[in-house]
């Protein structure tokens, strides 16, 4: 690259970070409007399962005035609906859950520590990423192992700012995941753990992928600005810089990989426990 293509290119990044943070006002006011629908959506189906349980003690207190195939019938058929209520109910909580979060994240101040649930916030970006990555991707298809500490205790951190690095961790990892299955023979099977622990000082976040792993030159780099290995126009190469920034600067704590090339990589982010 000569120094004018150099220049260009830094002002499309420019372009493309300011064109993010602007997202992010957007998908903040989108957050906010979409909250009365979903709080429509529960409050319904929540109306619609006790309606359910009173026409089932309806047909009991009737039952020798039913035939008994239309008894049976109606019971699957109630009972289909009462599972299909239940499932519209907790994808709507989840979809509140994420609004919740997306609004908090806009709200909270730049560099604001707050009372975060880690686990919550790493499953949301982890299947985030999964999906982003599944529209994005021609024939993604993997499988995600989750281990999330139970009982986890609430500490403090910048959430927008770790839920972006577990973003960047998350989509390296699909990413090295889906590249290395374009050549791989048929058995290979593309999978990513990710793990959350707690011990009385720290918690620890690792996301482990069985993908392409990284080249010598590849670690070296690994942590510089617009470092990349992807096709033009598909990376950016300041996803690990920041999330080295986040982990160790914002939240002082430790992010480390273990990688082998043909084999897979594992990042594990370490930050100390501030409740
Ligand atoms: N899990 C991984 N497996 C294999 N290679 C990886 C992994 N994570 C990072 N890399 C390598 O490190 C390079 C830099 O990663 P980084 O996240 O900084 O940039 P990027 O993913 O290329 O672009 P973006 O800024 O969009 O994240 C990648 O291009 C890739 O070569
Ligand atoms: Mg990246």
């Amino acid at each position: 690259m000569d120094n004018m293509e150099d220049v260009q290119y830094y002002k499309e990044q420019l372009k493309r970070q300011e064109k993010l943070a602007s997202l992010g006002l957007l998908s903040a006011g989108i957050a906010h409007e979409v909250q009365n629908p979903l709080n429509f959506v529960i409050n319904f189906s929540k109306t619609s399962q006790k309606i359910i349980s009173e026409i089932n003690e309806i047909i009991e207190g009737n039952c020798d005035k039913i035939p008994d195939e239309d008894r049976e019938d109606i019971v699957a058929s109630s009972e289909d609906l009462r599972s299909n209520l239940e499932k519209i109910l907790s994808h709507a909580e989840r979809a509140v859950n994420i609004v919740r979060d997306i609004l908090q994240m806009s709200r909270g101040k730049e560099n604001e520590m707050l009372p975060t649930d880690i686990c919550r916030i790493v499953k949301e970006y982890v299947w985030l990423s999964y999906h982003a990555m599944r529209a994005n991707l021609k024939n993604f298809n993997i499988s995600i192992k989750e281990q999330y500490a139970e009982g986890a205790p609430i500490v403090k951190v910048i959430p927008q700012d770790l839920s972006r690095a577990v973003l960047n961790l998350m989509n390296n990892a699909c990413y090295a995941v889906w590249s290395r299955q374009q050549t791989a023979p048929s058995d290979y099977q593309p999978e990513i753990s990710v793990n959350v622990t707690f011990s009385d000082t720290h918690f620890t976040i690792i996301i482990a992928d069985n993908g392409t792993g990284m080249s010598d030159e590849v670690k070296q780099k690994l942590y510089d600005n617009f470092f990349t290995t992807k096709p033009a126009g598909q990376g950016t190469g300041l996803g690990m810089s920041i999330t080295r920034e986040i982990v160790e600067t914002k939240h002082k704590g430790r992010l480390s990989f273990d990688s082998t090339e043909g084999k897979g990589t594992c990042f594990t982010i370490e930050i100390p426990i501030t409740k």
